[in-house]
C-alpha cells in the first residue's frame, strides 16, 4: 500500500510511522510512505503557503496553489488512483469500520492542514473525504494523519504476526476488548482470574466475551445496539 502525506512537516508523520508494527510494515515493503511539502511548490522568495482570511478574523488560511501543486505531484508519482483525505475536526469521525475500509485501498493521499485551515475551494475540488480523529482541535493534521497511517497499516495483510492478530482487537466486533493478564499468577496487586488458567477454551472464550460485553456496557453503552449483540450474547447477559 502507498500513502502520500501532504504536509508542512512531512518528516513528522514519517517519524511516527518509523517504529514498531508500522515501521516493520515499511521494512517488509508492505507500506510505502511519501511526504510532499507544499512549501516546495510555493512561489516567490518567501515561498508563502498561507494568507489572511477574507472577512477578517484570527489566524491564516492555507493557499490553494501550493497545495494543489503538491497534490498533483503526489498523484503523478504513481498511476494507481488515490483517495484524497483531508484531516480536520470538521470531518466524519474515524471509526474502526472506516479504518478497515481505507485499509482495503492500494493508495491514499492524506492532506494535513495547519493554521486556521485550508481554502474551502481546494477542499471542494480535490478532497474525496474529510476525517476527524476526535472532537478536539490539534494544531495541525499531522498527528491525525499518523493515526490513520498506524491504524490502517496494521490491518494490511502480512503486517501483524499471528500472535498480534487484529481479529481480537477492541472495536473489531463492535465491543471494547476484554482485560488481559500475564505472569506471575500471584502478585501483590492480585491474582489472575482462575478461568484463564483452567485450560477450558470454551469457558475462557465465554469469560472474555462476558468481560467485553460488561466493559462496553459500563464504559461505552453508546456502542451497544441490537446489531452488535448475538443471540449467544443475549443469553450471556440474561444469566
Ligand atoms: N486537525 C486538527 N484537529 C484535528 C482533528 N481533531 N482530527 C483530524 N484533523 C485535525
Amino acid at each position: 500500500m502507498r500513502i502520500d502525506v501532504i504536509s508542512l512537516f512531512p518528516e513528522f508523520v514519517a517519524q511516527c510511522a518509523a517504529f514498531g508494527v508500522v515501521g516493520r510494515a515499511g521494512e517488509r515493503g508492505l507500506l510505502s510512505l511519501h511526504g510532499w511539502n507544499p512549501r516546495d511548490y510555493a512561489e516567490g522568495n518567501y515561498r508563502r503557503v498561507d494568507d489572511r482570511p477574507f472577512g477578517g478574523g484570527p489566524g491564516m488560511v492555507m493557499l490553494i496553489e501550493p497545495l494543489r501543486a503538491s497534490l498533483r505531484a503526489a498523484r503523478d508519482a504513481d498511476p494507481a488512483p488515490a483517495k484524497v483525505i483531508y484531516l480536520s475536526p470538521q470531518g466524519a469521525p474515524l471509526t474502526q469500520a472506516k479504518v478497515r475500509e481505507l485499509a482495503g485501498r492500494e493508495r491514499l493521499i492524506l492532506l494535513c492542514g495547519r493554521y486556521e485551515g485550508v481554502d474551502e475551494r481546494l477542499i471542494q475540488a480535490e478532497v474525496d473525504e474529510e476525517i476527524s480523529i476526535g472532537d478536539y482541535v490539534l494544531s495541525g493534521g499531522e498527528l491525525a494523519a499518523a493515526v490513520v497511517v498506524d491504524a490502517v497499516a496494521r490491518l494490511r495483510e502480512g503486517v501483524l504476526n499471528d500472535a498480534e492478530s487484529a481479529v481480537q482487537d477492541s472495536f473489531e466486533d463492535g465491543l471494547l476488548d476484554c482485560p488481559h493478564y500475564t505472569r506471575p499468577v500471584e502478585h501483590e496487586l492480585g491474582p489472575v482470574p482462575g478461568v484463564l488458567m483452567s485450560g477450558n477454551h470454551a469457558q475462557i472464550a465465554r469469560w472474555r466475551r462476558m468481560q467485553a460485553l460488561g466493559r462496553t456496557w459500563q464504559r461505552r453503552p453508546d456502542l451497544l445496539d441490537e446489531a452488535t449483540l448475538s443471540k449467544a450474547d443475549r443469553k450471556l447477559l440474561a444469566e
